[in-house]
């Protein structure tokens, strides 16, 4: 197969939604499609159970299950499908969007009972940001939920965004007949069934062939109604305007029910976006490219205490990844070469001789890697668009075993480099501030530190409300304020000076003050926050 082929037949995204709207459920119903595996129940959900023991224990059985959910890729229909697992809880939003910053676009879950939630108006903002293309499966079609009207206006609103419907609900909860897709005008009946892997289905191209009331009786003259009312209502349906991330087209459907999934993934296979490109800070390069390039968007370590391991993900944006050839790593400047490489196929993980846009590879680390590094082929240049967010929780870290400070100091670092949280050194003193953005992160690092480098620790509440990098144009007048503001000054992993604010009040007139300064809520250092 040629390069262009390799990449025309891949599609890399995820599946996102609040918890509990069906996430696990279609994932695992995909794979059933992919032939990726074989029972239901495979799939294990990797949210926080609530009332379970204790988180962090929870977190641990979380982490085991995600090393193997990670990526999982699978073969349907001639497309090469990677599917990215991101994490459930809230705490691990940060997580959850470096992901997004390897995938060319998503499948947004919405529970039809509960409409949108709170997760899912924070994992749209992200999409936005980088106008990640989006297809909504509205599921559990089979309850009594909002009116699919009212669900697309509020999908509108919360979301902001477009959206075009492409199959309609007949009926809902105990009515629920099926749905009609829009757009290739066939009418799917529903019937309840966990393993069925085709649905029952007729052609109805026209809305007023009599079929239609013979097939659903006193539902037709409704589904009538609706249809004219989304035709007048609602744009057409444009490919460009959803790749664009203008328009998401809708879907209805019941996961559990294996109903509506097919379609679902048939609709995708057919308009996802291929592998894209990534802003560097030298040009966008895209897989047109044949040097290979790359970014690490996530790092799982220590999954055997025995041994350190840890395998860092990497996403492959341009040219091909060849197993054992040496690769340029920008950030260390140094060259590294990979003996084996795997790639994730269904739950087994695969010993790979090549890669190319749009994998995810795993590379077995010895702890050169730290999220957001670029693997070159020799170029100097650095993806962009992963940054450290502004943690918005601080506490102190203290050392409680002075005979550990070493174990401390190395699984610290090591668990900061895997982006669990941001560590801040204060001098004098070599004051350790960990900032997150949940609380779990706290007992997380308290359990692993303890668990995996046999250093104990406990977290002292710190006053603070914000961390800001700074810049600024006139390097004397960084050097004065550093001095000036010494007592709020940290540094972050890669020495970069951080202002460490109080509260949002101090913050804001910290930066009255110092027009000359500028403050900014991510490392990447885009956008300057003004008073
Ligand atoms: P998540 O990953 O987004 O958190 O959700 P998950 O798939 O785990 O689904 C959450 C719950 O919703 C599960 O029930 C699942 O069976 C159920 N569910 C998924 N799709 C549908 C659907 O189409 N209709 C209905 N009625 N329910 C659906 P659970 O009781 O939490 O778990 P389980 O014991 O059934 O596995």
């Amino acid at each position: 197969m040629s390069y262009a082929e390799e990449i025309r037949k891949r599609r890399t995204f995820a599946i996102i939604s609040h918890p509990d709207a069906g996430k696990t459920t279609l994932t695992e119903k995909f794979l059933l499609f992919g032939g990726a595996i074989q029972t239901a129940g495979a799939v294990k959900s990797n949210k926080i159970k609530k009332g379970a023991t204790s988180d962090f224990m929870e977190i641990e059985r979380q982490r085991g299950i995600s090393v193997a959910t990670s990526v999982m890729g699978f073969d349907y229909n001639g497309t090469r499908i990677n599917l990215l697992d991101t994490p459930g809880h809230k705490d691990f939003a940060e997580d959850t969007y470096r992901t997004l910053t390897a995938v060319d676009s998503v499948i947004l879950v919405v529970d039809c009972v509960k409409g949108v939630e709170e997760q899912t108006e924070r994992l749209m903002e992200v999409c936005r940001m980088r106008n990640t293309p989006v297809i909504v499966f509205v599921n559990k079609l089979d309850r009594e939920g909002k009116s699919p009207f009212d669900l697309l206006d509020e999908l509108e609103e919360k979301l902001q965004i477009h959206v075009r419907p492409l199959s309609w609900p007949i009926g809902m909860g105990d009515t629920f007949k099926g749905v009609y897709n829009l757009y290739d005008r066939k009418l799917y009946f529903f019937s309840p069934n966990k393993t069925r892997v085709s649905d029952d289905m007729v052609e109805i191209s026209d809305l007023d062939d009599g079929m239609l009331d013979e097939k659903i009786g006193k539902f037709a003259g409704q589904l009538r109604e609706d249809v004219e009312l989304i035709e007048g209502v609602y744009e057409p349906f444009r490919q460009q305007d959803y790749l664009d991330g203008y328009l998401a087209p809708v879907f209805f459907g019941s996961a559990v029910n294996n109903f509506g999934v097919k379609e679902l993934l048939d609709t995708f296979t057919r308009i996802a976006p291929p592998p894209g490109g990534r802003p560097t800070d030298q040009r966008v390069i895209g897989p047109a490219e044949k040097e290979f390039s790359g970014f690490v968007f996530k790092i799982h370590a220590n999954l055997d205490p025995r041994h350190r391991d840890r395998i860092a993900f990497l996403r492959v944006i341009s040219g091909k990844f060849e197993r054992n050839k040496f690769f340029h790593h920008v950030r260390l400047d140094k060259n590294l070469r990979f003996t084996s490489p795997v790639n994730f196929l269904g739950q087994d993980k695969n010993l790979i001789e090549e890669a190319y846009p749009g994998d995810v590879i795993g590379l077995y680390d010895t702890g050169n890697f730290k999220i957001g590094d670029t693997l070159t082929e020799g170029e100097d240049l650095q993806f962009q668009g992963i940054p450290s967010f502004s943690p918005e929780i601080f506490k102190e870290l203290i050392n409680t075993d002075p005979m550990k400070s070493k174990q401390l100091e190395k699984g610290i670092q090591q668990l900061t480099d895997e982006g669990v949280a941001q560590l801040f050194t204060q001098q004098p003193g070599n004051r350790k501030v960990v900032g997150t953005v949940g609380d779990l992160q706290f007992e997380v690092i308290q359990y692993r530190l303890l668990q995996e480098y046999g250093a104990s620790c406990r977290f002292a509440p710190v006053n603070l409300a914000k961390a800001c990098w700074l810049t600024a144009g006139d390097k004397k007048k960084l050097a004065d304020f550093l001095r000036v503001k010494a007592h709020s000054i940290a540094h972050d992993k890669d020495g970069n000076p951080v202002f460490l604010a109080e509260s949002d009040w101090v913050l804001r007139m910290t930066i009255q003050n110092n027009p000359d300064i500028q403050f900014h809520f991510t490392s990447e250092f885009k956008t300057a926050v003004t008073a």
